[in-house]
């Protein structure tokens, strides 16, 4: 059965009594998702102001434009702008503007949408002064962070990713788009596909890591799982590709710094994943906080205008962040208000989260004509596209009672520890006691101490704490599956705090104990946004904490929950097992007690480099080779002649990550055979002609490689390819991800691995920021992570 099939594909909509409209509004939702509005058609004739009905897929549906422009000529300049402005009308999540008149301007027609409203009586009784006393009755678009779930929590979206499994991301995003829209949210500002390369930046923990290859089939699959497949079914939701573009890049790390990043590298790296979601049908893009080579990134008509409206042909929204438009003013690149509308407006920012100033100024600037007629009816026609896309004029309300209704299914909540077991990083198992590895534990273990800030619910591993629905702690999960009176808890420390007396009593108690876990690592709110660090270490006293456990002996299991990879060498080199569980969602308490037991066998591998020390950061596998790569040098000692001093390196640390990109252990063991391709010689010439055609044809080769899994227990492994191209107009990266595939391994069985390289694999983005294929020499490799495989090599000819 197909997932969606599993879940209610209407819901109703009953009306607020005595709205005037309210015999006109019917849907019926037939068997596939088909909206069939029937009479709302109608209603335009009879009542000036009404909008016709009629159904949208998505905002590329060509028969919304009549409507768009109908619309549009019944409007004022007032009213147009109201539609281009964006109120927070519940729990700030910015600095605000202290407004809060918000029936009144919606009346007036002032308001185009509200953030943060998550009650449904109370967004039906804003669009109902929308929809009653506006003159218009243009509908209210509500917006919200839905960013890993809605109230049925799954794990942080870095964690989502590394299961590299795009399906799993598009059910988990089909679910919060459900729960959602239920409560009357139309539109979540997600996915946040910002590459990030540098684990100091807390909002690395938001995204799907450091690769755009990833990063685009992630993307993707956020925006069909929002959005499904009718924008205006009742259970779809727009999505919000943020933050665009190059926020991931903050210098240091620190959140909302500046970026340099040259046009190459943004259209290698930084566009893709915001590329991937245009082309999936994203309603709508967020303009960044960052500035980019000086110039801020809501107000930056190079990549707003040129490459998204022009280059992409993006029909869709963009907004802006919250109050981006007014740190124009911080940021220096207006002196005033009314300059920061301007230069937001005309640079290609839509809708004004939160600043006030297109309300403020918007209409002045026209006065002046600083601002034209036609750039506002442009900007009003992207918002109105995606209010009419949503099938709101027909759909304004939410059913109160529906919410409830739609939280926490069965379905979902089993979804969500599915999602959380494919999430886990299985990152160490040496060897425990008897010479065995230590994980999965052995059954019949008789006590096993939990040790750690992190064991319980009181630091919300799995989720934030106002969520109602079922959740069960690690620990509560572990004595369920250990059997009562097998475990024992020990808090040790806090997470930023810690007592000498807790961490004698945990101590004490992995003294009594035949197996210890340690939850160690960061609180939710220490990653995400304006939670950068400069330490990458465990806060507090868990360092010390985990070094006194370990020091008794005692076999140690280290889960680390955290938003980004922690640099933990001590731990790496004195624990015999670590697992990454980043911060997992309500599923994460069972999905680990799970995987403890070997009932779940770990598959989750990494999607950013692991550093060894905060100080290799940014690091990232898909860098360039320098004049100087260290090749042979081992990196581990001083240097001691020419050869070994005058390379790229530290003198005090590898250049490695502690664990590369694509790295991930299992409790099975698989080997990878020869990778071959199947054209060793490729033309440059029809490569660019298929590039140009832009239809989808052979590919261009074929790479295959036999994969085995050659321990006791069936497995999943994600089989990765990467290229490199050498002797191309600019310099490429050593390796480039360019296809991944999940493939279940039954112990011993052999499979096939093949990949279809389309020319787009080997086109790059020149010496002229065009993307063509080049003469080059090309090798593939098939592997397990970014660091490993056999090489085969090619050639592209002219
Ligand atoms: C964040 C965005 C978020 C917005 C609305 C901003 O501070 O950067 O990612 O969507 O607030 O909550």
């Amino acid at each position: 059965m197909p997932f969606s099939a599993r879940y209610p594909s209407s819901r109703s909509f009953p009306l607020i009594p005595g709205a005037r409209f309210r015999r006109t509004i019917a849907a019926a939702f037939l068997g596939g998702g088909i909206c069939v509005v029937l009479s709302a058609a109608l209603f335009a004739q009879t009542e000036p102001g009404r909008i016709p009905a009629s159904a949208g897929s998505s905002i590329a549906d060509t028969s919304l434009d009549a409507r768009v422009e109908s619309i549009l000529q019944t409007m004022t300049p007032e009213e147009k702008i109201g539609q281009l402005v964006q109120y927070s009308a519940g729990q700030p999540t910015g600095p605000g503007t202290g407004r809060t008149d918000y029936d009144d301007m919606i009346a007036r027609g002032q308001i185009g949408s509200l953030l943060n409203v998550i009650e449904p009586r109370e967004i039906n009784k804003y669009e109902k002064i929308a929809m009653e006393k506006a003159r218009l009755h243009i509908p209210i678009l509500f917006g919200l962070d839905v960013i890993h779930g809605f109230k049925t929590e799954f794990p942080i979206p870095l964690g989502l990713a590394s299961t590299w499994d795009p399906s799993i991301v598009e059910k988990a995003s089909r679910v919060a788009a459900m729960e959602a829209s239920a409560d009357g949210i139309r539109w979540t500002f997600s996915p946040m596909v910002d590459i990030a390369r540098d684990a100091r930046w807390g909002r690395m923990a938001e995204g799907a890591g450091e690769d755009p290859y990833l990063g685009s089939a992630m993307a993707a699959a956020y925006v069909r799982g929002y959005q499904g497949s009718r924008l205006d079914a009742p259970d779809s939701i727009a999505a919000c590709a943020k933050h665009y573009v190059g926020y991931g890049a903050a210098e240091g790390g620190r959140d909302y710094n500046s970026t340099e990043i040259s046009e190459h590298t943004l259209r290698q790296f930084y566009l893709p994943p915001f590329h991937a979601a245009v082309e999936a049908g994203t309603a709508s893009l967020m303009s960044a906080f960052n500035s980019m080579n000086g110039v801020p990134s809501s107000a930056n008509p190079f990549t707003l205008k040129q490459v998204l409206r022009k280059e992409w042909g993006f029909r869709g929204l963009v907004v802006s962040d919250w109050n981006s438009v007014g740190e124009l003013i911080q940021q220096g690149v207006a002196a005033d208000g009314p300059t920061a509308a301007r230069k937001a407006f005309l640079g290609g920012v839509d809708m004004d989260m939160v600043s006030s100033l297109y309300h403020d100024h918007l209409q002045q600037l026209l006065g002046s004509r600083q601002a034209m007629p036609a750039e506002l009816d442009e900007a009003v026609r992207h918002v109105l596209r995606v209010k009419l896309a949503l099938g709101l004029f027909e759909h304004p309300y939410v059913d109160e009672n529906a919410a409830a209704k739609a939280l926490y299914h069965p379905e979902s909540i089993a979804l969500a520890q599915e999602a959380a077991e494919h999430s886990l990083v299985l990152l160490k198992n040496a060897s425990g006691p008897g010479g065995k590895a230590l994980l999965p534990l052995a059954g019949g273990i008789q006590n096993i101490a939990v040790i750690g800030p992190l064991g319980d619910d009181s630091s919300f591993p799995n989720g934030a704490p106002n969520g109602s629905g079922p959740r069960v702690s690690f620990t509560a999960a572990l004595t369920k599956r250990a059997g009562a009176g097998h475990v024992s808890r020990f808090k040790g420390s806090g997470i930023l705090d810690g007592s000498d007396a807790d961490i004698a009593a945990a101590v004490a108690g992995a003294q009594k104990a035949d197996v210890v876990v340690l939850t160690l690592g960061e609180s939710p709110d220490m990653s995400g946004e304006a939670a950068s660090r400069a330490n990458l270490g465990l806060p507090g006293r868990q360092e010390e904490l985990l070094e006194a456990v370990v020091h008794t002996g005692k076999p140690v299991a280290l889960i680390l929950f955290s938003g980004r990879p922690l640099t933990v060498p001590w731990a790496f080199e004195h624990v015999p097992a670590v697992i990454a569980a980043w911060l997992p969602g309500m599923g994460g308490g069972p999905a680990l007690a799970r995987t403890l037991f070997g009932d779940v066998n770990p598959s989750g591998k990494l999607v950013v480099s692991w550093p060894r020390t905060v100080g290799q950061e940014p690091l990232y596998y898909n860098a360039l080779n320098t004049g100087r790569p260290a090749g042979d040098v081992d990196l581990t000692r001083p240097p001691t002649d020419l050869v070994s001093k005058y390379v790229s390196r530290y003198l005090d640390e590898p250049n490695s990550p502690q664990f590369p990109f694509g790295f991930g252990g299992s409790y099975t063991s698989y080997s990878y055979g020869k990778s071959t391709i199947s054209t060793p010689r490729l033309s440059a010439t029809e490569l660019n002609k298929s590039l140009s055609a832009g239809v989808e044809g052979a590919p261009a080769m074929t790479a295959e490689a036999e994969v085995t899994n050659t321990g006791s227990r069936a497995g999943e492994e994600t089989v990765q390819l990467y290229i490199r191209l050498r002797g191309t107009s600019l310099a490429e990266p050593v390796r480039m991800l360019k296809g991944f595939q999940r493939v279940a391994l039954a112990p011993g069985e052999t499979k096939k691995v093949k990949f279809e390289l389309k020319p787009e694999a080997f086109a790059i983005w020149n010496d002229r920021n065009q993307l063509a294929a080049e003469m080059a020499k090309v090798t593939v490799w098939i592997s397990p992570d970014s660091a490993h495989g056999s090489a085969a090599e090619a050639e592209i000819l002219p």
